[in-house]
């Protein structure tokens, strides 16, 4: 993740750096970070990735929302060295082909997909990942049961180190479930500073819930980089 100073997730909202450049100027950076985290899937929330993936901002409108019987894991065309695993609890994410271009990636073609969502979409949406042959596995009947996710990611795919790539939506229900082992935060030296502005953690639950409970934070690197953002690497550690 990339934050500013005050810990805000729209790096399009950041202040400009006093060397005069602005987020744009450091994507590349950015995503080659997670080239050298080795990672071999990359988490996307479903607002992010139709925000930001190329070729995913269309929703899918089923004609008949009927859910399918017995959903079970597809596992379809595996190629890139590295997944795109979508979150997107109610199969909303409509695809052209079956692969997503991560910016900066190292497959020209783009990732493979892997889909994951609730047991309860539709058969139709099924049917939909299939004929692109993208795979998909479940997170439980709503699709925001990310212990169940990754057991899939892990059993059904073979996948050991996944990055949890935001937005702070997605990055929260990890947080919750404590299902993070390392945090990789590049500090970006601008602020955003309106209240209300969304942070790199957004875990949706009620006022009084404390979602990283029981867990702590051992800094194990730091490293500035160019025009004065800083790169954080910590430790997850739970009681
Ligand atoms: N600063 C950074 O490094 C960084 C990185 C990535 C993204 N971003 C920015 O983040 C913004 C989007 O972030 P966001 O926080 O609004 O959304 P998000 O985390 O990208 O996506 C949230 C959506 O994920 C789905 N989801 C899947 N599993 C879930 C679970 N267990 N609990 C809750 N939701 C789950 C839900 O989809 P449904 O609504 O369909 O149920 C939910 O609305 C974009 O503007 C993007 O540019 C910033």
């Amino acid at each position: 993740m990339i934050s500013s100073v005050d810990g805000r997730l729209y790096p399009q909202r950041y202040t400009p750096t006093v060397t005069g450049k602005a987020w744009d100027d450091f994507e590349a950076a950015y995503f080659n970070k997670t080239i050298d985290l080795g990672a071999d899937g990359l988490i996307i929330g479903r607002k992010t990735a139709q925000m930001e993936a190329e070729g995913a901002a269309r929703s899918f409108q089923p004609t008949n929302p009927k859910p399918a019987e017995n959903p079970a894991t597809f596992v379809g065309r595996r190629w890139s060295s590295r997944s795109a695993i979508m979150a997107d609890p109610r199969g909303r994410i409509v695809y052209e082909t079956d692969t997503i271009p991560i910016p900066y990636s190292p497959h020209p073609g783009g990732e493979d997909v892997i889909a994951i969502l609730g047991e309860r979409v539709s058969a139709e949406y099924l049917e939909h990942l299939r004929e692109h042959n993208i795979s998909y596995a479940f997170a439980g009947p709503d699709g925001r049961d990310v212990g169940a996710a990754m057991e899939a990611l892990g059993t059904d795919f073979g996948l050991k180190n996944v990055l949890v790539c935001g937005g702070g939506i997605i990055n929260g229900a990890f947080l919750k479930a404590g299902l993070i082992d390392e945090l990789s935060l590049m500090i970006y030296p601008g602020v955003d500073g309106l209240a209300g502005v969304a942070s790199i953690f957004e875990y949706q639950g009620a006022q009084d819930e404390l979602p990283a409970e029981g867990q702590s934070l051992e800094l194990t690197s730091s490293e500035t980089l160019d025009d004065g953002i800083v790169w954080l690497r910590y430790a997850f550690h739970r009681r």
